[in-house]
């Protein structure tokens, strides 16, 4: 194979080459690994397929790190079953073979013909269907699979799949795998939390089955609501390929902290002090992270969010609690500071509610500093080998950045200007100026995901810039 050594290479061609690996969410060293496979070998056109009779399908694909894989999909029998139409579709975009399987129940919701013409590949669903038990059988059906997913997993598949029941071709593929199986559950909300379901639930977790969602909101049935929602293609698709992660690990070996969120600040048992961070972006950079095989800690404010894969994360109220979390978590390769640390707290924090005491007017309060977590690690003895910091700015972005970056010995600031009017704190987009000592970098706006990838990506450059040679 030709090679190159990246940190030869002029500035525009390493330019070009960072955002083609980051807009692939890959680090530049693989980036280039591939495109020199590319340039001996023709990359083949040919398309995901389980075997070679099967039918062609869209080379379109995304190429993820999952692509190439294969999937069997059961579709139970709910109205949430239209929404697997959507999920095939994402699953092809990705390079992702889907071989479905439908209940009959399933048929009442989608018909076979439309997931056939979506899917280009027939649909089974007959456990007597002589044609298709000769073409594949059953136990080569639930073999192929890299991975299994149920979706919609309705309470009574779930029962089935709980108790060991095989009376369907669905049913009998999920007892004869010996794949990993994750199930998207969709039902009413009362049959979410009855008690049978509940106990279903919890051996299907003992027996290994993944569960995605379900989510809370409305009903398929009108004015009905709660926690029964089936997650929504997207979600399904981002556990898929969790699951199906076999990507560089280019942080393997390494620990990161990270911190996300607000902080919560007491000033008697009911108030608090607080900001408005979501913590979208310090999980979204925690999940990156541990995707690219760093060992993170996420130590993460109160939020409305779930923990992310991949990652360990605590839960702190306060910025004292985060800050001894972090120096807890010490040493660390990488530590990235994205938490809107309280800058105060209230100095006596109340025992009892602070009462409005008739008629003298509000109460006053006398507030303290809090620690600067942040700078805190930039003067440590065991100071993370790449400091991180955000700056939140509503003005003199680059000027404030750059005083921040000083002032708390940070490697690099990533300042974002949170007065956007596209709304940064509690939103899903971010505009970046990143800030180190060879400069600023401007970076267009983008999802908060979007933002992590390219982050987990410079930080993989950054340790790999002195030894890399390809
Ligand atoms: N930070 C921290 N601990 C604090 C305050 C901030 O670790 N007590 C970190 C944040 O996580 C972020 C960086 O410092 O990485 C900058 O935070 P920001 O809120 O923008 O700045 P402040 O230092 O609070 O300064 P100001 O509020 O005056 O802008």
């Amino acid at each position: 194979m030709p090679s190159i050594t990246v940190r030869n290479l002029n500035n525009s061609v390493k330019q070009a080459l960072r955002e083609r690996a980051a807009r692939n969410g890959r680090s530049m060293e693989e980036e280039a690994r591939l495109l020199l496979a590319a340039a001996e070998v023709p990359a083949p056109k040919h398309i995901v397929s389980f075997d070679d009779a099967s039918s062609s399908r869209s080379a379109t694909s995304m190429n993820t790190e999952a692509g190439g894989k294969k999937i069997l999909l059961i579709i139970g029998g709910g109205i949430a079953a239209y929404k697997c139409l959507d999920l095939i579709r994402r699953l092809k975009e990705r390079g992702i073979s889907a071989r479905v399987v439908m209940t009959n129940a399933a048929k009442e919701f989608v018909t076979p013909l439309s997931i056939e013409a979506l899917n280009h590949d027939k649909v089974f669903a007959n456990l007597f269907d002589r044609e298709a038990e000769h073409d594949i059988g059953h136990i080569r059906l639930s073999r192929e699979a890299d991975l299994i997913v149920v979706a919609p997993a309705t309470a009574d598949l779930m029962a089935k799949m709980a108790n060991g029941h095989a009376d369907d071709l669905a049913s009998t593929v999920l007892m004869a795998t010996d794949k990993p199986i994750l199930v998207a559950p969709a039902m009413n909300p009362r049959m979410w939390s009855h008690p049978a379901t509940r106990r279903n639930r919890k051996t299907l977790e003992r027996d290994g089955v993944l569960l995605v969602g379900p989510a809370v909101g409305e009903m398929a049935e009108s004015g009905e609501s709660g926690k029964g929602r089936m997650a929504e293609p997207y979600e399904i698709i981002r556990s898929i390929e969790n699951l199906l992660d076999t990507s560089p690990k280019p942080l393997a070996g390494m620990r990161a902290i990270v911190t996300s969120g607000p902080t919560h600040e007491p000033i008697d048992p009911v108030r608090y002090i607080a900001n408005r961070s979501s913590g979208k972006q310090g999980h979204a950079i925690a999940e990156a992270l541990g995707r690219a095989g760093a060992e993170v800690i996420l130590v993460s404010g109160p939020v409305n969010l779930p923990d992310p894969s991949h990652v360990e994360t605590i839960h702190v109220e306060t910025a004292r609690e985060m800050q001894q979390m972090v120096e807890t978590a010490l040493p660390a390769k990488i530590a990235v500071m994205v938490a809107a640390v309280a800058d105060w707290r209230s100095t006596d924090e109340a025992d009892e509610k602070i009462k409005k005491d008739g008629g003298k007017g509000p109460t006053s309060l006398k507030l303290t500093e809090n620690p600067d977590i942040l700078k805190g690690l930039g003067h440590h003895e065991n100071r993370p080998d790449l400091l991180i910091g955000f700056a939140a700015e509503t003005e003199n972005i680059e000027e404030h950045a750059k005083t921040k970056l000083e002032r708390k010995k940070a490697d690099w600031i990533l300042a974002n200007d949170v007065s956007a009017d596209f709304g940064v704190m509690g939103g899903n987009q971010n505009s970046i100026k990143l800030l180190s000592a060879s400069g600023v970098e401007t970076w267009p706006q983008m999802s908060k995901e979007d933002v992590a990838k390219r982050l987990v990506d410079r930080i993989a450059n950054h340790f790999d810039w002195t030894t890399t040679s390809i």
